[in-house]
């Protein structure tokens, strides 16, 4: 079940989720899945201010990236490992081993397992998500199976074109792969909060809220969701 909230701008639709979490952690052992990309910056901006400003601590949180790009070394500026760290959990008092961001090696389909396994001892209790302009979720493209659980993606070409932008706007540099939380692994969630902002979002906002559920829009499953929360401004909320 949807709950709709449109705002005005991209700080709005910060202030918004940042009211949603901030019920969330209220509970100090919340566990949290968190992404990565634009959408979610401001309310990390906000997530940082509270705890420096209020003392809300994150000790004892738990966290689950959604994904990591393949083949990008960690210490790389645009790996999700370092855009986290410096993004989040820098400004937080959370435990480096409380944070958990998936990770590929030689043996792929362990290295899954092994993340599918660490979080099968936790229930997020809120999971973050932007929305690809394609409608995707995580890394999970059009055509990825509902049922998925975490596994290796080769990433779409217009989404490695969205994200081109931060790898000095040359595509080539744009991993090919990724390895990602399965969709299945995000319905598990108590709670869902999806913001997003501009207008290449509105197809994605649309087809997720009102079109068909179908693997070829990966966010529609949302409709199947008991608790997700739209944050979204007015420029992505167009074509509802
Ligand atoms: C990031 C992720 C992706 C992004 C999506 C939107 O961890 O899982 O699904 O949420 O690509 O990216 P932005 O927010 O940069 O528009």
């Amino acid at each position: 079940m949807f709950t709709l909230i449109k705002v005005k701008d991209y700080e709005a639709m910060s202030d918004e989720a940042f009211k949603v979490m901030k019920g969330v952690v209220a509970d100090p052992k919340c566990v949290l899945g968190l992404a990565t990309g634009s959408s979610p910056i401001g309310l990390y901006q906000r997530m940082i201010a509270d705890h420096k400003e209020n003392g809300t601590s994150y000790a004892e949180v738990t966290t689950f990236n959604l994904d990591e790009y393949v083949g990008l070394p960690k210490s790389h500026p645009e790996s999700y490992y370092s855009f986290m760290h410096r993004n989040l959990f820098e400004g937080l008092d959370i435990r480096e081993e409380n944070i958990h961001i998936p990770e590929d090696g030689e043996d792929h389909d362990a290295k899954c397992r092994e993340y599918d396994e660490a979080m099968q001892e936790y229930r997020v209790d809120l999971q973050v998500l932007g929305i690809g302009s394609n409608g995707h979720i995580g890394f999970n493209e059009p055509g990825t199976p509902f049922d998925s659980k975490t596994h290796i993606v080769t990433l779409k070409e217009s989404t490695r074109k969205d994200n081109a932008r931060f790898f000095e706007d040359d595509i080539n540099k744009v991993p090919t792969h990724a390895i990602t939380m399965g969709i299945d692994t995000i319905m598990h969630a108590k709670k869902v909060i999806i913001v997003a902002s501009g207008a290449n979002k509105a197809d994605a906002i649309y087809a997720m809220m009102k079109g068909p559920v179908t693997e070829e829009c990966p966010a529609s499953i949302l409709q199947k969701h008991p608790d997700v929360v739209v944050v979204v401004d007015e420029a992505a909320a167009a074509k509802l």
